[in-house]
């Protein structure tokens, strides 16, 4: 229903990081996110004409047009994709009256595998919403932003969705069929391997994988789900040292999944010599960011990491999910 449309609005949304289960949640396994307290915005400003407008110049896309009826057609550039698609699903379901100006802007780097095509997603969906005056719940937001995510990737479990929808520390699975708030977020430093991950092209591989050998891939899943899970406790409990434990478990898992590299390897060993109660890479894997628990000896592990050569991000962890900007 329309009322009225506002002049400007914008949405944020965080990034994410994977705590635990990644890889296995494609499969239907559980696993743990947290937000990470780097936003992404959008805003969207009403235009007269049926046409999209998208400039996002973080990732190099300027003055890109597209009319309403052939959104999602043609060319579409990387960097056009995620907004272009979202404003699509949105306009199945909710009209438009004339066209709309989105403008993105990020405060983290598309690089470290935070999830900016997610957020991307989800900011738009929700300023979309906001530019019309939907209430728009975040079951709402998260079902057009994972529609819009999963036309694009066709792979992938929604955990960045989930994450930028939600915020604070979340127990996911697929589809969000699960979707459990954590009461604490774990104290984690973040290493970056300074490394893009190409998470399209990891899933690729593991499938490939799976169909080769699927008893081992399998035991794997059931082994991380296992962990997951210990995971959830130790948690609930604040238990640090439980929680190391299953993080060096749930690495060596991903480990012999194949999806772990040379840089994140020295990169954890780093963060464990030094005193890291546990550490882990944190998502596809190959790249991006590995984390290390140290809920004591924080400087000495961010020491480490950086004399291993990897960059430590400070984030706040566990913020606010997706929300509309005053
Ligand atoms: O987006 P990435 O690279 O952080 O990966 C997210 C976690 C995966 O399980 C590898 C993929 C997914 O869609 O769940």
């Amino acid at each position: 229903m329309l009322s009225g449309i506002a002049h400007k609005v914008t949405a944020s949304a965080p990034g994410k990081l994977v705590i635990l289960g990644e890889h296995a949640v494609v499969y239907g396994r559980p696993c743990i996110v947290t937000a990470v307290g780097q936003r992404l915005f959008v805003t969207a400003t009403p235009i007269d004409k049926p046409v999209l407008e998208l400039s996002a110049p973080d990732v190099g896309l300027e003055a890109y047009s597209k009319p309403f009826a052939k959104l999602g057609t043609g060319e579409v550039p990387k960097a056009a994709a995620f907004v272009e698609g979202a404003l699509k699903t949105f306009l199945q379901h909710h009209p438009l009256r004339g066209g709309v100006r989105l403008e993105t802007r990020s405060e983290f780097s598309s690089q470290y595998g935070f999830g900016s095509s997610s957020a991307s997603a989800v900011c738009a969906i929700r300023a979309l919403g906001g530019l019309i005056g939907l209430a728009m719940p975040p079951r709402e937001v998260f079902d057009l932003s994972f529609r819009t995510v999963r036309d694009i990737q066709k792979t992938g479990s929604g955990v960045d969705v989930a994450a930028a929808v939600y915020g604070g520390t979340l127990v996911y699975e697929m589809e969000g069929r699960r979707l459990e708030a954590l009461p604490v977020t774990p104290p984690l430093v973040v290493g970056y391997t300074g490394i893009k991950a190409d998470t399209v092209t990891l899933l690729k591989e593991v499938a490939a994988r799976a169909e080769r050998e699927p008893e081992s891939v399998e035991a794997i899943y059931i082994g991380i789900e296992a962990l997951v899970e210990q995971g959830i406790a130790a948690i609930k409990k604040k238990d640090w040292k439980a929680l190391g434990e299953v993080m060096n478990h749930n690495q060596a898992l991903l480990e012999t999944l194949g999806v772990s590299s040379a840089v994140l390897d020295a990169l954890i060993a780093a963060a464990r010599g030094a005193g890291a109660t546990g550490a882990k890479l944190s998502g596809a894997g190959r790249g991006d960011c590995m984390l290390a628990l140290a809920a004591t000896k924080k400087h000495a592990v961010e020491g480490a990491i950086a004399k291993a050569g990897g960059h430590v991000i400070e984030v706040a962890l566990g913020v606010d999910g997706v929300r509309l900007e005053a």
